[in-house]
Parts: structure tokens; sequence; C-alpha cells
């Protein structure tokens, strides 16, 4: 089997948590490290939280703590999705023996890792990414050594923070611009298709009825996000950071576009907008690809077969 190298850049987060859940289980993933930043909530908890979620992914893998602050901003976090503990209230039952976190701060860890990889690292982002923005200013090879990127952010059309821009994108613009205009090839996992790829209360419960400590963390930690999506009129919550990491290891099922995507560091009703010429006669520098849809039925069996591997 081909394995590949990915960091997975995260702010944990109830579906941060479905994502590295997933991932653990993901044979083709060899995750060297987990690198946490503020987003959902600020970075203490966030790596808090990684550090729980690493516990029942039951792998030992190296977490680097990130920056507690937005590039050029105040910090903006999402505590009425998440919950205060950015865990969905969930309390995690079991002791942890292994609380331990690496000394190295995120943006250097990515940077070691990237060279140990000779240039095969993937950086799964499904945060804002403040880390790999300090990354890029501080390494000018780094863009050299990182293969692509797989984020969970921004939109072509519509937003959820805002109605111009999805929420990692908006925490930091100017660190998701860095990034699109970095050269290394990026694929935009964005609300086009995350909404699409959705859990029905139903189906939540079936993960949950697997029965293992992990199904059931599973289950409980979205069912906040899940009430919130019914309640906006949604069938389902939606898996938004699971999607980018299940793209990175098959992206069979998904629809993908190679486009121009730049951020909007400047607007007033626009600031975190992802500008792109998908349904634009104007052409733009082709420096990123766009995921906008998914066979949803083929992500949630995926997602049911790989959480009966725990
Ligand atoms: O807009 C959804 C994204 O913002 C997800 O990554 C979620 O975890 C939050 O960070
Ligand atoms: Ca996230």
């Amino acid at each position: 089997m081909n394995r590949f190298p990915v960091i997975i850049d995260c702010d944990p987060g109830v579906d941060d948590t479905a994502a590295l859940l997933l991932a653990s289980r993901l044979d083709e993933l060899n995750i060297r490290a987990i690198t946490t930043v503020s987003g959902n909530v600020g970075v203490d908890k966030t790596t808090a939280n990684a550090i729980k979620v690493r516990h029942a992914m039951g792998k030992d893998i190296p977490i680097f703590m990130g920056a507690d602050r937005p590039m050029f901003r105040d910090p903006v976090t999402a505590e009425k999705f998440h919950g205060n503990d950015g865990f969905g209230g969930v309390n995690y039952p079991k002791e942890i023996k292994n609380t331990e976190i690496g000394q190295e701060k995120a943006w250097d860890a990515i940077y070691r890792i990237a060279k140990e990889c000779n240039g095969e690292l993937i950086v799964i982002a499904v945060a804002p990414m403040t880390n790999l923005g300090i990354a890029l200013s501080k390494y000018k090879d780094l863009s050299k050594r990182i293969k692509r990127i797989v984020i969970m952010g921004g939109a072509a059309i519509g937003g959820n923070i805002t109605p111009s821009a999805e929420f990692n994108i908006y925490v930091d613009p100017e660190a998701a611009d860095m990034v699109f205009c970095s050269g290394i090839p990026v694929y935009m996992c964005g609300l086009d298709v995350t909404l699409k790829a959705y859990m029905t209360p139903e189906e939540l419960e079936e993960i949950g009825a697997l029965g293992s400590f992990q199904a059931k963390l599973f289950r409980d930690v979205l069912q906040g996000g899940l009430k919130k999506y019914l309640e906006w009129g949604y069938k389902g919550v939606a898996l938004h950071d699971p999607v980018a990491v299940l793209y990175t290891v098959d992206d069979s099922i998904f629809e993908t576009h190679h486009v121009g995507i730049r951020v909007e560091t400047k607007g007033q009703l626009t600031i975190g907008k992802t500008v792109t010429d998908l349904y634009s006669d104007k052409q733009m520098e082709h420096n990123a690809y766009i995921v906008t849809d998914v066979n949803r039925e083929a992500f949630i069996e995926k997602v049911k077969s790989l959480m009966t591997k725990f």
C-alpha cells in the first residue's frame, strides 16, 4: 500500500475530532504530527482536545502547539457551535497517560518534518492557517518542501461566519492568502462540498451503535452540532473536516476543478472570501483546486467502514 506522510493542522473542535479519529484508521496515512492552533476555541483548549483525541486514536503521534492568535488580527472563536471546551461539552471519560506535547512550535515542527519527508509531506489543514502562514514567512524554502496542502476552508459561493466567508479563512485571511500564493498545490474542500457531506441523525446513531469507545465519542461530540444544523434546516450535521481527510486518500468520490483562488484581505463585507474564477469568464492564474461535489452515500459508507475498525 502507498502510505504517505501527513501533518494534520487542526483546532479541535468537534468535526476536527471526527476527522482525527477517521485519519487514525486510514492505513494510507502516516500521521507524522498533529499541530494545533487557535480557532474554534483558544489554542490551550484545542491542544488539550488534541491530547484527548490522540488517546482515542490509540496512536502515539507527536502534538505541537501553534499560534494563539491570527497573524495580524484578533482571535475569532466558535464556542457557540463547539462548546466552551471545544469538545461539544463531552467529558472525556478515560484517564490519559500521555499528555506530552512537543517542545517545538507548530511552524518549526512543520518545517523540520517537511525536510525529513524529502518533499513528500502532505499537510491537511482543517483550521485557520496561521501556523502555515508563519511557517511560510519564517522558512523561505518551505514551499518547495511540501507536496500538497488539502484544506477544509473557503467557499466558491457563500459563507458561514459571514455571508461572504467560511470560518477557517475568515479567522486568518492573510495566512490563507499566503498559502494560496505559496506555489504549493492547494486543494480546497470548502462549504461547496462539505455542506453536501452531511450525516443524518439516523446515520450518526448507526455510528454510535457500533459500540466502541471511539464510535460513541464520534457520535457524542457531534450531537450539539447536529442539533444546530437541524435547527438551521439542514438534513444532518456537515462533516466539514472529515471531507479533507478522506479527500486526501481517495478523491474518486469527489468532483474537483483546477481554478484560481485568492483571499480577500481588505474588504469590509467580504473579508475572508475565497475568490475563485470557477464561475467567471475572467480567468485567474490557476494556482489551486476546488472540490465542489461528493457522492454522499459513498462518503458516509467510508466513514462507517473506518469507524468499524476501532
Ligand atoms: O467552517 C467549518 C470549519 O470551521 C471547520 O474546520 C470547523 O472545525 C471550524 O474550524
Ligand atoms: Ca476545524
